[in-house]
């Protein structure tokens, strides 16, 4: 396949959470297997600074704009996967966070971004770029890229085109005269369309006319077909049902590998995991935690977001602090629970830790130098932490939702006996379960053969991209398939 993978993120050169990782490996796993994928992103001031060397391959005009953009020409850094970066510096030259102004409310003209990003790759789709290139799929990523699928449904001669739902919880939705000022071809405005509720949806776009769609794991994939997690779009998604799936994420192995890991204090590996003693240290010392090797080290890291549990965990801590536990903290998110993590800091300098910001060194020795992973989620389409907490032999407490659900096997006598066990599972969304899970982990952690095999369980889990990338080829084999079908 040739495929134009369409983003608003991806790792090294744009990353708020885990669609970036995703859209920064996947597309190098797709090349390592003989697809010819090309990335298309917005040249958002940062990302233009870390992508090396670009240059202006061909220049695209999009109705309603003065000036055309322009596609500058690059590889997505430590790959040989060819990038497009979509120049239109009024919108895209920004400083910071792609989708919110400094105030952290979501830019105003956001509307208008991400529908000269559509716009763009669909002309590129059509091959109206002037590019000696032109896909036969375009594969779509969450809300920013919800109108590609949308705009190519209206042509006759097409690529088959993919949606990937990493989180439907952001939908993208503006005032309904949006549509309007957007020159959006009037059919697209029905309730079978872009109209959600009187507003307008971008991720609809995706969902309603995607060839196919995808979730990133597949207990995600059956969540948002029921009321409880489908965010008023369970409908669209049962009636879509047939063309929906679910495809587990990967990991990058290679920047998440405790052996290989410049920002850890020492390496280790399953058969020398000495290092790990010396990570925990660093990790307390760094903190201002009191250096005590016995104490058990809980890790956290995540946007601080209702999705997280973070109210689980605020909720659990006195518990867990009366059970002598230490905690690190580390994320950005709602001022809220910025302000309620500062509060029980204040209270607890000696056994909590708490790091507003984002920080890539620090998410790195949590995993490396914690001894359990915090992880309740209240939804997660795939979640990657735990991925990496489990790679770093940091036994995650998570609860059965999402991809969560997918990823951990629960220590209870059986998978303990069999030898599956890697983690802490939980149902209820309640301070007092995430507090019983993490007495099971404290418990088993006393009992340091039992523990030794869970955590080596963990570490040696194959959440490499390889089959994660093959059922993407097959899926673009799907889509195609559908595309045939309905032209
Ligand atoms: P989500 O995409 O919902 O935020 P994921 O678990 O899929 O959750 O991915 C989150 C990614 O973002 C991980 O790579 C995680 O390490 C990273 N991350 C989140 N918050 C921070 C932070 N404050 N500092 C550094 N990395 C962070
Ligand atoms: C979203 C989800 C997260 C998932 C990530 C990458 O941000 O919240 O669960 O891991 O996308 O697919």
């Amino acid at each position: 396949h040739k495929t134009l993978f369409v983003t608003s993120e991806a790792h090294p050169l744009m990353k708020t959470g885990g669609l970036g990782d995703v859209c920064g490996s996947l597309p190098r796993a797709l090349r390592a297997i003989g697809v010819d994928v090309r990335l298309m992103m917005p040249a958002y001031r940062d990302a233009k600074a870390a992508a090396g060397r670009l240059r202006p391959v061909a220049r695209v005009a999009v109705p309603r704009l003065p000036e055309p953009a322009t596609l500058l020409e690059g590889t997505l850094p430590g790959t040989r996967v060819p990038v497009w970066l979509v120049d239109y510096p009024p919108a895209f030259d920004r400083p910071g966070d792609p989708y919110l102004d400094p105030q952290g409310q979501p830019w105003y003209d956001n509307a208008p971004r991400f529908a000269l990003l559509a716009r763009v790759a669909v002309a590129v789709a059509r091959g109206e770029a002037t590019l000696p290139w032109k896909p036969d799929v375009v594969h779509c990523h969450d809300w920013q890229t919800g109108l590609v699928p949308a705009l190519l449904a209206l042509e006759r001669e097409r690529p088959a085109s993919v949606f990937t739902i990493h989180n439907l919880a952001y939908q993208g939705l503006f005032p309904a005269d949006m549509f309007g000022s957007l020159g959006l071809p009037a059919s697209l405005w029905s309730l079978a369309g872009l109209e959600f509720h009187g507003q307008m949806s971008f991720i609809k776009g995706g969902l309603a006319y995607a060839d196919r769609l995808n979730a990133v794991s597949p207990t995600y994939a059956r969540e948002i077909q029921t009321p409880a997690l489908g965010c008023g779009l369970d409908g669209l998604l049962r009636h879509r049902a047939d063309r929906l799936s679910g495809i587990l994420n990967g990991i990058d192995v290679n920047v998440w590998n405790p052996a290989r890991d410049p920002h850890i204090a020492a390496p280790y590996s399953r058969t020398r995991f000495d290092g790990k003693r010396i990570n925990k240290r660093a990790l307390q010392e760094m903190c201002g935690l009191p250096n005590e090797p016995l104490t058990p080290l809980l890790g956290m890291v995540g946007r601080l977001v209702e999705q997280k549990g973070v109210d689980l965990v605020l909720g659990a801590w006195p518990a867990l602090a009366r059970r002598g536990c230490q905690l690190v903290v580390l994320g950005t998110g709602e001022s809220a629970y910025e302000d309620a993590w500062r509060r029980e800091r204040g209270r607890h300098p000696a056994q909590l830790a708490v790091k507003i910001g984002y920080d890539e060194a620090l998410a790195h020795r949590i995993e490396a130098g914690a001894d359990i992973f915090l992880m309740p989620s209240r939804f997660e389409p795939c979640g990657l932490n735990q991925m990496y907490s489990l790679r770093y032999g940091t036994p995650p407490v998570v609860r059965r939702i999402g991809g969560l659900a997918d990823t951990v096997e629960d220590a209870n006598e059986d998978n303990l006996a069999s030898g599956r066990a890697t983690g802490f599972v939980f149902d209820e969304e309640r301070p007092e379960a995430l507090v019983a899970a993490v007495e099971r982990a404290l418990a088993l952690s006393k009992q340091p053969d039992r523990w030794r095999r869970l955590v080596h369980t963990g570490m040696r889990q194959d959440f490499s991209w390889e089959r994660s990338a093959r059922a993407y080829v097959r899926l673009y084999d799907m889509a195609t398939e559908q595309r045939d079908r309905s032209v």
